[in-house]
């Protein structure tokens, strides 16, 4: 396991899929999000068993959080896209307790993540991409010291509208700099 101050990352088990299942038929959380059609518990198993089957490194982990009696399941995060050649790699994560954004436990979150990536995994380079309407996520990866790098104009379609996608990311030079 990860432990932050407040919060905890643990391996996803079988028994996590019907939160997962709840959380992402939420339109809410859904928003900042590539999925797009309803899931059902059968397709959240079939993404478990294949997501078993990739490099271990690239597993999502469970965010948990510290409460009086025990850990509380509220999201998913992980590594996706390693290239261990170039020492890069894309990180993802979303809160599904839509009662607890805004507490800063995605940010604390995003900070484990880094540490796992530079100081565990041995990347050079972090990156992530983010709707540019979601102001909640971007304030969050900036606190972390993600950096804007670029931008994909309307490259997301979503509710009738194009969105542009914002590039960050954060160099092992930068973090090591804070
Ligand atoms: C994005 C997400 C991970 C952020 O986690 P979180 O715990 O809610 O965020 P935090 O509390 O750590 O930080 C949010 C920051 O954004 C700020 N914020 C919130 N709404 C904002 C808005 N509309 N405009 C600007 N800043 C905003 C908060 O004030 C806070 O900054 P502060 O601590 O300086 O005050 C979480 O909200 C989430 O999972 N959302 C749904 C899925 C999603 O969008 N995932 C990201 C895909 S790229």
């Amino acid at each position: 396991m990860i432990y932050g101050e407040k919060i905890r990352l643990r391996a996803i088990e079988r028994e996590d899929l019907p939160r997962f299942v709840a959380w992402l038929n939420d339109p809410e959380v859904l928003q900042g999000l590539l999925i797009y059609l309803p899931l059902s518990q059968v397709a959240e198993e079939n993404w478990y068993e294949n997501m078993l089957k990739r490099p271990p490194d690239e597993h999502p982990m469970a965010i948990e959080v510290k409460q009086v009696d025990g850990w509380l399941h509220i999201g998913n995060c992980g590594y996706m896209n390693i290239d261990w050649r170039c020492r890069s790699g894309e990180v993802g994560i979303f809160i599904g307790e839509k009662r607890l954004w805004n507490q800063g436990y995605g940010t604390e979150t995003m900070r484990l993540l880094l540490r796992h990536g530079f100081d565990t995994l041995n990347l050079n380079r972090i990156a992530l991409d983010v709707y540019d309407t979601n102001l909640r996520a971007i304030r969050s990866y900036e606190k972390v010291g993600f950096i804007h790098e670029g931008c994909k104009r309307q490259a997301i379609f979503k509710e009738g509208k194009y969105f542009d996608i914002l590039q960050m990311s954060v160099l092992r030079q930068e973090w090591e700099g804070q």
